[in-house]
């Protein structure tokens, strides 16, 4: 596990954006698995600069995003469809049929489940695997539990993360209480992950991910066990880790 501690949320997304740019540079059809949320916004934001301005090329990129709320329709605002459309793909030459998001809507979510792991393998895995983390630690919509979820599933969301996602809607009944999700292994099975906290809320989750049990009940804790993991926080969000984590290459930004 690396470790890169930025100055700030911006300088975040700059460091997150430089992996995943290097990732397509070095392999043009790559796969790659996206995150929404408000955490991984500046680096889309680098990477759409980066297409304008020296033409990184997606024409040839996958991607696969973590999830989707149950009962969202693509074109509904509040959805991840709509999220990725807005702050990404609209911006660059992806081609829309490499675009795969889990169906909100899919009748048999044990089946969209079932699919959605299909069409990751048949495109041969994915390469890198951007991550947020939840106030809870969950990773995708992977919430604390007495066990690792395994691959794509519906999941109902804890009471804190319809809390946290609140502020997207007008008040926390509107958020939906369920989801699907990739599971803990299909993150686990990317070639690399990195993943991207900012904030003072999200320091306790850091702490855990990084420095506490591997234990479902903080799934980002699985990532310890990860063979390619790069961690990529804005200082407030670092600001529980000790000084001396002895098992982690420290590349701090801020000195
Ligand atoms: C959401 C998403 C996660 C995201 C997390 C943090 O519920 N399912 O993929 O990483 O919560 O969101 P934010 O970046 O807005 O804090």
């Amino acid at each position: 596990m690396r470790l890169v501690i930025t100055d700030s949320y911006e300088q975040m997304g700059l460091e997150a954006a430089n992996i995943v740019a290097g990732q397509i540079y070095l392999k043009p059809n790559s796969v790659l698995g996206l995150a929404t949320g408000s955490t991984p916004v500046s680096m889309y934001e680098r990477l759409v600069l980066v297409h304008r301005t020296v033409g990184l090329d997606f024409s040839e990129v996958t991607t696969f995003n973590l999830d989707e709320y149950i009962g969202m329709r693509p074109d509904n605002s509040q959805s991840y469809h709509y999220f990725m459309q807005e702050n990404f793909f609209r911006h660059i030459n992806i081609r829309q049929e490499n675009v795969y998001i889990p169906d909100g809507m899919a009748e048999d979510t044990v089946a969209e489940g079932r699919r959605y792991e299909q069409l990751i393998a048949a495109k041969g895995g994915i390469d890198l695997q951007v991550l947020g983390i939840g106030q809870n630690a969950h990773i995708g919509f992977n919430e604390p539990d007495v066990k690792f979820a395994a691959t794509t599933h519906k999941v109902e969301l804890d009471e804190e993360t319809i809390q946290a996602n609140s502020r997207f809607f007008n008040d926390a009944s509107e958020v939906p209480r369920y989801a699907i999700s990739m599971g803990i292994k299909t993150i686990m099975m990317a070639e690399h992950v990195i993943m991207l906290a900012n904030g003072k809320n999200k320091a306790r989750a850091v702490y855990k991910a990084l420095c506490g049990d591997v234990t479902p009940e903080a799934p980002a804790s699985i990532l310890q066990l990860h063979r390619d993991v790069t961690v990529i926080v804005d200082k407030e969000a670092a600001s529980l880790l000790p000084a001396d984590i002895h098992d982690i290459q420290i590349k701090n930004l801020c000195r």
